[in-house]
């Protein structure tokens, strides 16, 4: 049984498939039916959605397969019952579990005990889903991911600087992550990614200096500085992260075709300025858009693992 936990669960060689796949999937979207049935996938919603609820909506049925949403405030899982009673219930009732969550305990739990492959939809340690989809992103744009300099700036603690280190360097990419003191990943995570990246030939570094960090860069990425959760924090993050806000300023010292990344949602004049958001560098509606190829080729990869 194979579950997509954190980035890191795929090997190269896997990560390399499952993009192979998602943009055949991007191709014919309607080609493919491994949930045909319907088999049904349960997603369950601890934190707020948008992207992640849409995209796998549609991309599981776009599979053949029924999505199955399961409210996380009504489920109440590990207040009203614990995870591993939920999770062999919704092990019997669906295929697969697709979850949004907190702790990235809850979510290895549930994997324990679903019987299913269970899909992280994000915690607060990673975001792997969004990073197939970046990853998918990158490759059409710049036609390669090994070799290409990847520099994440603003709030590098979060799920998504976390799941930039794994993720890059097991595709081979030298990722630069710039933070203010107290918001960098932390070293264990470096120390991880860096044994990953010493076998694709790619890199994990933290350069709190932005403008070093952005220099050269192939692709210029940021994410908000309030992720969910910690919201009584936003004073006094801005006030920290404003350096590192991703302005036109910024991404001058980049490579002059380098394109901009944010897995949105986005909050303009904090993170990342309009004219970059909205500019003609930054990618992210085909990010956006890459979130269910991605997210079907790994469903389907996970189906076929099992
Ligand atoms: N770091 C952000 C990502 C949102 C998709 C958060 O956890 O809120």
């Amino acid at each position: 049984m194979r579950h997509f936990l954190a980035d890191d669960d795929l090997t190269p060689a896997e990560q390399a498939r499952v993009l192979d796949l998602a943009a055949e999937l991007k191709r014919a979207p309607y080609d493919a039916k491994p949930l045909a049935g319907p088999r049904t996938v349960a997603m369950i919603f601890d934190k707020q959605t948008l992207r992640t609820q849409a995209s796998f909506a549609a991309g599981i049925a776009e599979l053949g397969g029924h999505p199955m949403l399961v409210d996380g405030a009504l489920a109440g899982i590990g207040v009203r019952e614990s995870v591993h009673d939920v999770a062999r219930v919704l092990g019997r009732q669906a295929s697969m579990v697709v979850w949004r969550t907190y702790a990235q305990a809850r979510l290895e739990e549930m994997a324990k005990y679903a019987g299913v492959p269970v899909v992280n939809a994000l915690t607060d340690d990673f975001h792997p889903c969004q990073l197939l989809a970046d990853l998918l992103t990158i490759r059409e744009h710049k036609q390669q991911l090994a070799g290409l300099t990847v520099a994440f700036v603003g709030d590098g603690a979060c799920n998504m600087g976390n799941s930039w280190l794994l993720a890059g360097a097991t595709a081979g990419l030298h990722v630069r992550v710039s933070s203010p003191d107290g918001f960098a990943p932390a070293p264990e995570m470096v120390e991880r990614a860096a044994a990953i990246a010493s076998g694709t030939g790619g890199s994990a570094t933290l350069e709190a200096d932005p403008v070093a960090a952005v220099t050269g860069a192939d692709v210029v990425v940021t994410d908000t500085w309030i992720s969910m959760g910690k919201e009584e924090e936003s004073a006094a993050r801005a006030a920290v992260l404003a350096p590192y806000s991703l302005t036109a300023a910024l991404l001058a010292h980049a490579a002059p075709d380098a394109i901009v990344l944010h897995c949105l949602p986005a909050y303009r004049g904090k993170e990342i300025a309009a004219e970059v958001l909205d500019g003609p560098q930054s990618v992210v509606w085909d990010e956006a858009e890459n979130r269910r190829h991605a997210q079907k080729a790994i469903l389907s990869f996970l189906l076929e693992a099992r």
